[in-house]
């Protein structure tokens, strides 16, 4: 068979390390493909004024299935002022190169699991019965709606005219802002459709049945905000009764969800959520299996087949300058292992997970995260492994 061709997207900071030792991993595991790079990121944006170049939409179109690292994005001003001259009279606008590749190619599922590895330091404890030291066992899988609700870019301050009036005719409008100048409005709209819904709570079911999950719990908030996230439970309620009645279906609200996290978080298996409480209740429960360092994601179109797989850590701007590289690369080769699931490589993601948990539960090799250090530049020295040593470990077990 032709040799599979993955688009490799370093993007900023320390994504474009990770990335590196994250494919030296996947050849050493047997996976025969070959990279094409495509540009993203802030160096585009100060460059050419647009972090996600057609370019990069062309070659995602091209190959579908892309490694994704990590980008930088600040706040609208610095964003300005960093413009390369010349385009700062453009008027353009910066926008998250992710959102966009999410929009763009209508990536709606997002699944993020969080499952802790034995051994790992990081791993959330709490005081059980009898003040024994607990260390619950976290499995659960995440499926964020990621094109819609408040991330779908419908927003203004000191909406238009026609805007307005719309909104001067919802009574409660009246009621709470009526008194209020237009332009001193901001409005940001969160709109759900049935369509993307159904699709996120499917592939939820589909998850917790093919992988043995007793649960899915939609987290949200029904009892305020009772369009949206109403219309996904009752959704929910109805899709569990005709086609999943063994699967319990649970219903927690975004608030009580963070604070059961440190309550009984191996009570949850599969949790499905709209795109901002998805984007929250998942870094929750990262934070109890070790944090950024073993988050990892896959984002997905069923349809077209057009995948990006990626750590959810940032871009770490300040910890890529360190002439080593100190940062846990174990998120981002999670994700790669996502991936081959993805394209069917199932055997090959499995040998590497396993490489992975050994690694851990050896103890052996421990960047600086699972060390708890401060990220300084002398960590290594220090004794934590650096991102390379860390990827060498990990295939020495291949
Ligand atoms: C994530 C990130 C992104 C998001 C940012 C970088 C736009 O937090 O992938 O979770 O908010 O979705
Ligand atoms: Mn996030």
């Amino acid at each position: 068979m032709a040799k599979r061709t993955i688009v490799s997207l370093p993007g900023d900071g320390i994504g474009k390390n990770v990335l590196e030792e994250t494919i030296r991993v996947l050849d050493a595991a047997g996976f025969d493909a070959e990279y094409v790079e495509g540009d993203i990121g802030w160096e585009f944006w100060r460059s050419e004024g647009n972090p996600l170049p057609q370019r990069t939409i062309d070659l995602l179109e091209k190959h579908k299935v892309a490694l994704f690292g990590a980008i930088t994005s600040k706040p609208k001003d610095a964003a300005f002022e960093e413009l390369a001259p010349g385009l700062q009279e453009k008027g353009l606008v910066y926008s998250s190169p992710i959102v966009g590749l999410r929009q763009h190619f209508g990536l709606d599922i997002c699944l993020r699991p969080c499952k802790s590895y034995i051994g790992n330091p990081l791993n959330f404890v709490k005081r059980g019965v009898g003040d024994v030291i607990d260390e619950p066992a976290v499995d659960v899988a995440i499926f964020r709606q990621n094109t819609e609700g408040l991330y779908g870019g419908v927003e203004w301050s000191d909406p238009p005219e026609k805007v307005y009036d719309a909104l001067m005719t919802h009574p409660k409008f009246v009621k709470n802002f009526g008194d209020t100048p237009k332009e001193e409005i901001s409005v940001s709209t969160r709109i759900f459709t049935k369509k993307a819904t159904e699709r996120i709570l499917r592939a939820a079911f589909d998850h917790a049945k093919k992988y043995g999950y007793k649960s899915v719990t939609v987290c949200e908030k029904p009892n305020v905000i009772r369009e949206t996230s109403g219309m996904m439970y009752k959704m929910a309620q109805q899709i569990q009764k005709e086609e999943y009645p063994n699967i319990e279906l649970w219903n927690t609200n975004i608030d009580a969800q963070m604070m059961w996290l440190t309550k009984n978080p191996e009570t949850y298996g599969v949790i499905v959520a709209g795109n901002m409480f998805g984007d929250i209740v998942s870094d929750g429960f990262a934070g109890l299996i070790g944090g950024l360092g073993f988050a990892c994601s896959a984002q997905f179109n069923p349809d077209s087949g057009v995948a990006v797989f990626e750590p959810t850590h940032g871009s770490a701007p300040k910890y890529a300058d360190y002439e080593i590289s100190i940062v846990n690369p174990i998120a981002m080769i999670e994700s790669a292992c996502m991936m081959l699931d993805f394209i069917n490589e199932n055997g090959i993601a499995a040998k590497i997970r396993k490489a992975v948990a050994e690694v851990i539960s050896e103890g052996k090799v421990r960047t600086y995260d699972m060390m708890k250090m401060s990220g300084r530049a002398d960590v290594v020295e220090k004794g934590a492994a650096s991102t390379t040593q860390m990827a060498d470990a990990v295939i020495a077990k291949l």
